[in-house]
C-alpha cells in the first residue's frame, strides 16, 4: 500500500501555526489506504538559542530519509540576520540540490488585489535555487574602517543554468499556452546575463513549440503589475526570482496565498515545500496568520509525490473557500478547519 514519510520543520513564528493547518488538511485529503508518517524536527530560533546549532549533520542525514519536507518559516529578530537563513534554510536548499524553486501565481476569486477583475492570471516562476548571489561567494575587507569593502559575487554555472532552463522549457511545453519568458538584466550583468540568454536560446531549439520571450528584470516588474496575463512560465536566477515572486504574490491576492516548492527534479534528495512568506514575528502566536499558502504548498507536495487528484482537491477547496469569504476575520485554525472539511467532503 502507499505511504508518505514526511519530515516536518515548523520553524519560527507563524511557521508553527500554519504547518499545523497544513498537516490537518493533508490528513483530511489522503485516502484511507495511504499511510502518513510524520517526523517533526526542532530546528530554528529556539534550537539555536538552546544549543547554538542551526542544522547539525545528524539532522541533515536523517532528513534525507524522508519522501518530502514540509517547512513553515525560518527567521527571528532575536537571532542575527542571516544565521538561520544561511545556516538552515539555504543549507537545506543547497544540500538537497533544490535547483528548481517553483512558485505558481494564480488570481484567486474574491481576493484583495489591485488586479481584481483583470483577465485570468496564471503563471509560474521557475526560480533557480542553488546559485546566483545566494552561494555566499563574497567577503568583507577592512571591516570597521572607512575603507571597508564588501563583495557578493553571483555564481552562475553553465551546468546549473542549463538544468533549470531545461526544467522550465519542460513545464512550458506541458502547459496549454507553451510560453516561456527569461528574466535577467543582460544589459548590465553582461557576463551572467549573456550566458543565461545563450543557454536559453540553445535549449529552446529542442522545444520548437514553446514561444519564448526575454525581459530585463526592471521591465518585468512593470508587466507584473500592468499586464500579468502576458506571463505563462518565467525562468530566472535566484535573486531576481526571490524579488519577483514576492511581487507576484502581492498583486495576485497577497503573500498569505503564495505557495512554493523547492524541487530536486532528479529525486536524489527529498524536495521541500514551504509558503513564500516568512515567520512574521509581529503576528506570531495570535492565530492571525493565513495558513492557505502552506496548504497550497501541501498541494504541490502531493503532486510531486504523484497524488494528483488529492492535490487538485486542495486547490479546488482553496478556490471555493476564497470565493465564499465575506471579509469577516477568521483565525488560522478556522481557515484550516474549513479547508479540511472541504477536501474531505
Ligand atoms: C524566500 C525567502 C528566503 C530567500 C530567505 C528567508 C533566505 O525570502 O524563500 O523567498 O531569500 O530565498
Ligand atoms: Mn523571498
Amino acid at each position: 500500500s502507499r505511504s508518505i514519510n514526511l519530515a516536518v520543520i515548523p520553524g519560527d513564528g507563524i511557521g508553527q501555526e500554519v504547518v499545523a493547518q497544513g498537516l490537518k488538511v493533508l490528513t483530511a485529503v489522503l485516502p484511507q489506504d495511504v499511510k502518513l508518517e510524520t517526523k517533526e524536527y526542532d530546528l530554528g530560533a529556539r534550537r539555536w538559542h538552546r544549543t547554538g546549532e542551526t542544522l547539525p549533520d545528524a539532522e541533515l542525514d536523517s532528513l534525507k530519509n524522508h519522501d518530502a519536507i514540509l517547512l513553515g518559516a525560518i527567521g527571528d529578530p532575536s537571532v542575527p540576520s542571516g544565521v538561520l537563513e544561511r545556516g538552515l534554510l539555504l543549507k537545506l536548499r543547497f544540500a538537497f540540490d533544490h535547483y528548481v524553486n517553483l512558485r505558481p501565481s494564480k488570481l484567486f476569486p474574491n481576493t484583495a488585489t489591485p488586479l481584481a477583475g483583470r483577465p485570468e492570471i496564471d503563471f509560474v516562476v521557475v526560480r533557480e535555487g542553488t546559485e546566483g548571489p545566494y552561494t555566499g561567494n563574497g567577503g568583507s575587507l577592512r571591516t570597521g574602517t572607512p575603507a571597508e569593502v564588501a563583495t557578493e559575487v553571483s555564481l552562475n554555472t553553465a551546468y546549473g543554468v542549463e538544468r533549470v532552463v531545461r526544467d522550465a522549457y519542460e513545464r512550458a511545453n506541458a502547459r496549454p499556452r507553451k510560453k516561456l519568458t527569461l528574466v535577467h538584466k543582460n544589459n548590465v550583468l553582461v557576463h551572467a546575463g549573456h550566458m543565461w540568454k545563450k543557454i536559453f536560446d540553445t535549449v529552446g531549439q529542442e522545444y520548437p513549440e514553446v514561444t519564448t520571450d526575454y525581459l530585463h528584470v526592471d521591465a518585468a516588474t512593470i508587466f507584473f503589475v500592468t499586464q500579468p496575463e502576458r506571463f505563462d512560465v518565467i525562468v530566472t536566477d535566484n535573486l531576481f526570482g526571490d524579488i519577483l515572486t514576492d511581487l507576484a504574490a502581492a498583486v495576485t491576492g497577497g503573500i498569505g496565498l503564495a505557495a512554493s516548492a523547492n524541487i530536486n527534479p532528479d529525486r536524489t534528495f527529498p524536495s521541500m515545500f514551504e509558503p513564500v512568506h516568512g515567520s512574521a514575528p509581529d503576528i506570531a502566536g495570535q492565530g492571525k496568520a493565513d495558513p492557505t499558502a502552506t496548504i497550497l504548498s501541501v498541494a504541490l507536495l502531493l503532486r510531486h509525490l504523484g497524488f494528483d487528484a488529492e492535490a487538485a482537491r486542495i486547490e479546488d477547496a482553496v478556490a471555493a473557500d476564497l470565493a465564499a469569504r465575506d471579509g469577516s476575520a477568521r483565525t488560522t485554525d478556522e481557515i484550516g478547519d474549513a479547508l479540511a472539511v472541504r477536501v474531505a467532503g
